[in-house]
């Protein structure tokens, strides 16, 4: 190929990529919990399992998931939503800047991103428990055990 063609060839490209694709990938909020997990490499292999779980959704089409996998120690819980009007592309496309930004925030055992165009989060489940401030998500809290408990209960420690 010579030259001349290369040069079409990457104007044509570039006025497909700024006419279609904005995947609105600007940071608004991001934030970590201040407690840790107890088993990292438990914990990073379910994440990565709720990742790929949220991946294949999106994939699908979808523009809101949840993801959850339990073994070991330390469980996962994430959760995805993109904003309607992206298109599923560009929502996957920024899950994938979502999934590389929130890794920053381990070993934390909770944290989210949110972007202008989608939101990544790993709700911290024993925050929520707790009655913490900060990263839980009401539709994850466990129900069971809070009922007649209205103090908090601080796990691990007496
Ligand atoms: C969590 O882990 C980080 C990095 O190892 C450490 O700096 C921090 O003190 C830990 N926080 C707690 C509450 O243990
Ligand atoms: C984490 O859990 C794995 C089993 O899932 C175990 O082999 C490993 O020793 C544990 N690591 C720590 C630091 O407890
Ligand atoms: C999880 O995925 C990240 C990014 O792909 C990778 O760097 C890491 O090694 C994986 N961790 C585990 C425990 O599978």
């Amino acid at each position: 190929m010579n030259l001349e063609k290369l040069i079409i060839l990457a104007i044509i490209l570039a006025i497909l990529t700024l006419g279609e694709s904005d995947p609105e990938i600007v940071v608004i909020n991001q934030g970590g919990s201040q407690y840790n997990v107890t088993n990292l490499s438990d914990f990073n292999n379910n994440l990565n399992a709720t990742f790929a779980q949220l991946r294949d959704e999106l994939n699908a089409g979808k523009y809101f998931a949840t993801a959850e996998q339990p073994r070991g120690s330390d469980s996962a819980y994430s959760m995805v939503q993109c904003r309607k009007y992206l298109s599923s592309g560009d929502c996957i496309a920024c899950f994938t800047a979502a999934e590389s930004l929130i890794r920053k925030f381990s070993p934390a055992n909770g944290a989210r991103v949110v972007y202008l165009g989608c939101s990544l989060s790993i709700p911290n489940r024993i925050g929520a428990r707790q009655g913490r401030a900060g990263l839980s998500f009401p539709f994850l809290v466990p129900i069971t055990g809070m009922t007649g408990n209205p103090r908090p209960c601080f796990a691990g420690k007496g």
